[in-house]
């Protein structure tokens, strides 16, 4: 037994029934079913049908209660207000239901993968080549990972591209460089860290950029190098390399720091497009789509216009020949929609990249490139801000590296961890640290809408009172500890008992698991995860505050008391593992 029908949707189909019966036309209807305070569930959506139908709502709703089949699910149904239901549901079908849910042995929790998946290239993950890596290549990291395993947990083929910038023009002036001073990067593969790999391309960039402002024989030299690059000359090409290798090592060890797992086949660079740009232009021109402008190769919007009022046009190749970025774009989506047979095609990048996407999309439309069968989206992130409200800086306003910002959260973390600490060597408080440093960037990031700017505040992130990952994580390990501590005693379910209010509230949304990672993964919304699991982690407290654990009543009440703990536990596991998240035993 895998999947296990929620009892909201069951609710939702024994309305539906009875909805259909009293009234044929409204077969199918959606009855509105939502949580409730006064009762489990309330359906509100007999309101506007009894109003299309010329009813009164009242007396439809009257009708309808009297179709209802209770018994085993729902327990009572009775009418309120102007005319919505409220539904209680029997005990026994929570702690049943709750039940199939534990014992699924895929470690699912009962919820289904979609019926029909598809294929979703999804484009995160991208910094740029011999760059530093900054808080907005965590955003798009973050948000990333975490809708890929929303979408895989949905059942989704997902197929990662990490389009990391790898191409352009400053190439030619780094080449050339080390093509005069040859033994800058000589070094054995697994011989320098990442932050090594990262000071050896600074220290290049800068002198490189020094030549190249100050020489203008350099500069001739470098330009020279970018059409050599173009052109595929192997000499200039195995250089290149030497470049994209180093940086490697760098956002490898970044993103080990980050506790991601990215895989070197995803990466493909806008490099990896450069066999098919001349073709994309060829293709663009011919049909039309793009026109010659003073030189350049554009493609022109109705709606998109500069502020003197001209049109702003996507240029797809320069005037002296040179590909850009949409050229590279343009491409990757020939590839994503022709080879890799994407329905999805999901770009995790900055809000203010948006009117590039917005041009290359309508572009690929034109090219009849994406059909009405591919869906483009740009899941367009916000800006992380200071303390202060602006775009966040160091205090001499430069960008701040990333590396610094994620070790100064383990370090807050530690210590977090470390005066909590009763049991820990110091070992494990440097690994929990980790754990919670790193889940602590990840929740911030994950816990607001993505299209929202969020304020990078350490001090609230790590603060074990909120809306943390630390606070659900310390929510996972004290459950942890009961489990322990209840040593011979095993979780049990319990359906005869009856339910405490608590327990009834921890239980309905225990089920409505399924229903939050459907809608999050439709949605791209993993901020609605975030929102669940602290609800979650609330009302696990509250229920604790309520209802003794290991000193309830009776046996059998410690036994459904525990299973309830252990399914809250196995819960907050998995939602945080969807999110990045670890989720440590002991804290
Ligand atoms: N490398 C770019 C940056 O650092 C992001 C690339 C986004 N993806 C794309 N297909 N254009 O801003």
């Amino acid at each position: 037994m895998a999947s296990v029908t929620s009892l909201s949707d069951n609710v939702q189909q024994h309305l539906a029934s009875a909805l259909a019966a009293t009234l044929p036309e409204a077969a199918g209807a959606d009855p509105l079913l939502r949580r409730s305070d006064r009762a489990d569930f309330q359906a509100n959506g007999i309101l506007a049908l009894a109003k299309k139908a010329k009813a009164n709502p009242r007396e439809l709703a009257t009708e309808v209660v009297g179709r209802v089949v209770t018994g085993d699910v729902i327990k009572d149904v009775e009418v309120s207000g102007p005319g919505f239901l409220n539904i209680t549901l029997a005990d026994k079908a929570i702690i049943e239901n709750l039940a199939a849910r534990y014992a699924d042995d895929t470690g699912r929790l009962g919820v289904p993968t979609a019926a029909d998946p598809g294929t979703t290239v999804i484009d995160y993950a991208q910094p740029n080549v011999a760059k530093e890596m900054h808080v907005g290549h965590l955003r798009s990291a973050v948000i990333g990972d975490s809708v890929v395993q929303l979408l895989e947990f949905t059942g989704e083929n997902v197929i990662r591209r990490h389009h990391i910038g790898d191409w352009g023009t400053q190439f030619g002036m780094l080449i050339q460089y080390l093509d005069e001073h040859p033994h800058e990067l000589d070094h054995k593969a697994g011989q320098v860290t990442g932050e090594e790999a990262m000071s050896n391309l600074d220290r290049l960039y800068k002198a490189a950029r020094k030549l190249f402002d100050s020489d203008e024989e350099f500069k001739t030299r470098a330009r020279r190098r970018v059409v050599d690059l173009q052109a595929g000359d192997p000499h200039t090409l195995a250089m290149w390399q030497k470049f994209v290798d180093e940086s490697k090592i760098y956002f490898f060890s970044v993103f080990e720091k980050l506790d991601m797992e990215i895989r070197d086949a995803d990466i493909v660079g806008e490099s990896g497009y450069n066999d098919m740009l001349a073709e994309t232009c060829r293709l663009l021109e011919e049909s039309g789509v793009a026109v010659r402008s003073e030189g350049a190769l554009c493609v022109f919007f109705d709606d998109i216009k500069g502020p003197d009022g001209n049109p702003v046009p996507l240029i797809v190749q320069k005037s002296d020949g040179g590909y850009g970025y949409a050229a590279t774009d343009l491409s990757a989506i020939r590839d994503r929609v022709f080879n890799l047979k994407a329905n999805t095609l999901l770009y995790v990048v900055d809000a203010r990249q948006a009117l590039h996407f917005r041009m290359v999309f309508e572009t690929a439309r034109r090219a009849g490139w994406l059909g009405d069968d591919v869906t483009a989206v740009q899941l367009a992130f916000g800006t992380v801000l200071g303390k202060d409200g602006k775009p966040f800086k160091t205090r001499a306003g430069e960008t701040v590296r990333l590396v610094d910002l994620l070790d100064e959260a383990i370090d807050r973390a530690s210590a977090v961890v470390r005066e909590k600490a009763q049991d820990l060597s110091e070992e494990e408080i440097a690994e929990r640290g980790a754990q919670v440093g790193i889940g602590a960037v990840k929740y911030a990031d994950l816990s607001t809408s993505a299209n929202r700017d969020y304020k990078f505040d350490l001090d609230q992130m790590v603060s074990l009172n909120g809306d943390t990952s630390v606070y659900l994580q310390y929510a996972y390990a004290r459950i942890q500890s009961i489990l322990r501590k209840a040593g011979e005693v095993r979780p049990a379910a319990r359906p005869e008992l009856p339910l405490a209010d608590a327990e009834r509230a921890l239980g309905l949304h225990l089920d409505s698991f399924a229903e939050t990672v459907r809608e999050a993964a439709a949605e791209y919304a993993p901020h609605k995860l975030a929102a669940y699991l602290y609800q979650l982690a609330s009302l696990f407290t509250t229920f604790y505050d309520k209802c003794p654990v290991l000193r309830a009543e009776t046996p059998e009440q410690v036994e459904n008391r525990l299973f309830l703990s252990d399914l809250t536990a196995r819960t907050l596991h998995q939602g945080m593992t969807l999110m990045g998240i670890r989720t440590p035993e002991k804290l």
